[in-house]
């Protein structure tokens, strides 16, 4: 199949190539996929997109004008890709449902130790010769309560690591994970907010979980909580997080990702004046850590996602069962 690979960087496209294997005929595009650049798949069967990558109504009807079929996305989320229109332009979609749970959970535990115990500002002291200790104090992670929003693949594998430093894992889903049992105890969102020192989320970005976090959250957590965000960005409401650090009732927030990342990460932005204000103003927190979505990112993830992705165009080839994206498989024919 002929595929158009949309915003793509070095290291995945040689994952790519790699698990491919000259199955397919991929076209790589450096550029992001939206209704603007949809005409470039004009000739393929199929794209694959990535989590910045715009597929809204616009984009989707765009790309099954030019005779695109399928869209493979590489990634577990699919809030970017706009269903609906998907379903009625009759293209199917596939994503990368697990690719190492691990990776993503143990950045989040990164950005946990690495907030705590503040290796970010002691790396740049003692570099300078600076070895005072003063405002680098941190806090024993045994005996703390850690709240997990969302016990899928990642946040049953971070449960089982907090679990691991002698934490209290204290979840919230709506779907029970069973493999947890001993390790999370299943309490209400409200529940979770109001007794936990440190607050993970792992759920999907919705319409249900926009704003998860909003002012009204942050109301009821504990004053001087740690936030860690490695899901989707606008699970948390940026401006009511900002006002929470200011009060002082978020004592620390690690962000791997952002609302309005799709115009920032995975660039290089350094010779740019950066035109978002709350992102600037986030960056001026010393409790702030932020990552530019590189919790997927270890060799392991990016071999998994490549293989899962190659299958998935040669199960839409041949017919087969692929990873669809609910709601977005193929239409039933009857006989
Ligand atoms: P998953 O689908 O295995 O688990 C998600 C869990 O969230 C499910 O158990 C679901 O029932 C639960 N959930 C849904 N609505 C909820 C709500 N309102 N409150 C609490 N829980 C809720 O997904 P997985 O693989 O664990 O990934 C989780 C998220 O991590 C993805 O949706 C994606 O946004 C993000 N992600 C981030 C990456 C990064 O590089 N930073 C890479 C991969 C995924």
């Amino acid at each position: 199949m002929r595929v158009a690979i949309f915003s793509i960087k070095r290291y995945d496209r040689s994952a790519l190539a790699s698990a491919n294997q000259a199955r397919h005929d991929l076209t790589f595009f450096e550029t992001r996929l939206t209704a603007d650049t949809a005409g470039l798949a004009a000739g393929h069967g199929a794209v694959c997109a990535f989590v910045n990558d715009v597929l809204d109504r616009e984009c989707v009807a765009r790309l099954a004008e030019v005779g695109v079929r399928h869209i493979a996305l590489r990634s577990a989320g699919f809030n970017h890709l706009d269903r609906a229109a998907a379903a009625e332009h009759g293209l199917t979609a596939s994503r990368v449902p697990a690719y190492s749970p691990h990776a993503v959970a143990e950045h989040a535990v990164g950005m946990i130790l690495a907030l705590n115990r503040q290796y970010h500002r002691a790396f740049n002291r003692v570099r300078e010769g600076n070895f005072a200790l003063d405002g680098l104090l941190g806090f024993d992670l045994a005996g703390k309560t850690v709240g997990v929003v969302g016990t899928g693949t990642i946040g049953a594998v971070f449960s089982r690591i907090m679990a691991g430093f002698g934490c209290t894992v204290l979840a919230s889903d709506p779907a029970w994970n069973d493999e947890l049992a001993g390790v999370a105890q299943y309490v209400d969102l409200p529940e979770l907010l109001e007794s936990s020192d440190i607050i993970s989320l792992h759920c999907p970005l919705t319409p249900e979980t926009h704003h998860l976090i909003d002012a009204s959250a942050l109301g009821r957590m504990r004053p001087g909580v740690m936030l860690i965000n490695t899901s989707r960005g606008a699970l948390v409401d940026t401006a009511a997080a900002i006002a929470a650090l200011k009060s002082g009732r978020l004592g620390y927030l690690g962000l791997d990702v952002y609302e309005e990342e799709a115009d920032l990460f995975f660039e290089d932005l350094s010779n740019q004046v950066i035109q978002d204000d709350v992102f600037s103003r986030l960056l001026t927190f010393p409790n702030v850590l932020i990552t530019g979505h590189q919790g997927f990112f270890t060799r392991e993830a990016l071999d998994s996602i490549a293989e899962t992705t190659i299958s998935n165009l040669t199960a839409v080839e041949t017919g087969e069962a692929a990873a669809w994206v609910p709601g977005v498989e193929p239409q039933k024919t009857t006989a």
